[in-house]
C-alpha cells in the first residue's frame, strides 16, 4: 500500500471529536478564575506543541524518551509473551507513534490499532506511517481529547483482547484523583480480559529530573509557552508572550515537577469580555509531570481496580513499564 493510499484509508476511517473552541475558552476561562490560576496541560498539544513536545524529545536532558524506547525495545518479546496474540491495541494519546512501531513490531498478529490523540496532524501522520508499516492492522484512528469517554470503534475481525497502551508517563500529567478516574477508564476499555501497558517515570534525583524540564536550549519553555500562544490563536485571548516566564521545579514532597508561567510585571489578560489580572510574580500552573515508586504506582492502580501482573525498569531504574489487569 501507498503513502497515498494509506492516508485516504486512514482519513476515511477517522472519529473526529476534536475539542472545539467554545470547549477551550470555557476551560481556559475556569482555570483563570480559579485561585491559584491554572490552565489544562492537554493544550499544549496544538499543531506547533506536538512539533515542539518532539524536539523536547531529543534534548540531552529529557532522558524519558529515549530510556522508554530502548526499555521498550529490550522487553518486547516479553511484553509480547505476557499479553499474547491477536490484540486490539487502543493508545491513549499517542502522539508521533515511534512507541508504538516498537510495540506493534513485537507483537503478535495485532488485529486492530485505535490510537486516541487531540492533535489531529500528529494523529494522521502516525497512522499514515504506521498503516505502511503495518499493512494487515486495521487503523482505527479517534481524534479526541481521552479524558472524556470516547466510544472504541469496533475491529473488522474479533481480537482475543484489548491491549490499552499508554506510555510516556502522561500519566503523569494528572492529578491524584483524575489520574484515578483515568485508570478506571482504561479499565472499562480493557473490559475484563484486557490489560494495559502504562509507561511511568520513575522518582530519582532531583537534580537530574528538573534538568530535564528546564533543558538550556529553551525548547520546554517554548513549549510551555506556546500554550498561551495558542490560546491566543484558537479563542482569542491577549496573553502577552513577553510577559510570561517558564518556571518548572521538582517538589520531593510530592515528587512531581511542577511546571508554572509566572507573570513577570502586573498586567491584564482579556478573553472576550472576561478579564484577568495578574500581579508581578503571580503564577499561572500549567502541567504537573507525576513520578512514581513501586508502591505509589501500585497504589494509583489499585484504586482504579487494577493490579500490576509484571513490571520492567531500564538498568538505571529511570523509566518503567507497568503490565496491568483488572484486580
Ligand atoms: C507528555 C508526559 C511525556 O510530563 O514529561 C515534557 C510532557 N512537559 N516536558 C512530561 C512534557 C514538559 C511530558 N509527557
Amino acid at each position: 500500500m501507498n503513502a497515498a493510499t494509506a492516508r485516504a484509508r486512514a482519513h476515511a476511517a477517522l472519529t473526529d471529536l476534536r475539542p472545539q473552541p467554545d470547549d477551550i475558552a470555557a476551560d481556559a476561562i475556569a482555570g483563570l478564575t480559579r485561585s491559584p490560576r491554572q490552565l489544562p496541560s492537554k493544550y499544549f498539544y496544538d499543531a506547533e506543541g506536538s512539533r515542539l513536545f518532539e524536539a523536547i524529545t531529543r534534548q540531552p536532558e529529557y532522558y524519558l524518551t529515549r530510556t522508554e524506547l530502548a526499555l521498550l525495545e529490550s522487553t518486547m518479546p516479553s511484553i509480547a509473551q505476557a499479553v499474547g496474540p491477536r490484540l486490539h491495541v487502543v493508545e491513549f494519546g499517542s502522539g508521533s507513534g515511534r512507541k508504538t512501531e516498537l510495540l506493534l513490531g513485537g507483537l503478535e498478529d495485532t488485529v486492530a490499532y485505535t490510537p486516541i490523540e487531540i492533535s489531529r496532524t500528529a494523529l494522521m501522520d502516525s497512522v499514515t506511517r504506521l498503516g505502511q508499516s503495518f499493512p494487515d492492522i486495521e487503523m482505527l484512528p479517534v481524534c479526541a481529547d481521552f479524558t472524556r469517554t470516547v466510544p472504541l470503534p469496533a475491529a473488522g475481525q474479533r481480537p482475543h483482547r484489548t491491549l490499552v497502551f499508554f506510555p510516556g508517563s502522561t500519566l503523569g500529567n494528572f492529578d491524584e484523583a483524575d489520574a484515578v478516574q483515568l485508570l478506571t477508564s482504561m479499565r472499562g476499555t480493557m473490559g475484563d480480559g484486557g490489560c494495559a501497558l502504562i509507561g511511568i517515570d520513575l522518582d530519582k534525583d532531583p537534580a537530574m529530573i528538573e534538568a530535564a524540564y528546564n533543558d538550556l536550549a529553551g525548547v520546554t519553555a517554548a513549549f510551555t509557552l506556546n500554550l498561551l500562544a495558542r490560546l491566543n490563536r484558537e479563542i482569542g485571548s491577549d496573553f502577552d508572550l513577553d510577559g510570561f516566564h517558564h518556571h518548572a521545579v521538582y517538589s520531593r514532597e510530592r515528587m512531581r515537577i511542577e511546571t508554572a508561567l509566572v507573570s513577570d510585571r502586573a498586567q491584564t489578560v482579556t478573553i472576550g469580555a472576561r478579564s484577568f489580572a495578574f500581579a508581578a510574580g503571580e503564577a499561572l500552573h500549567v502541567e504537573i509531570s507525576q513520578k512514581y515508586t513501586d508502591a505509589s504506582f501500585a497504589e494509583l492502580a489499585a484504586r482504579a481496580g487494577l493490579r500490576v501482573t509484571h513490571g520492567w525498569n531500564d538498568r538505571t531504574d529511570a523509566f518503567g513499564l507497568r503490565l496491568l489487569q483488572p484486580a
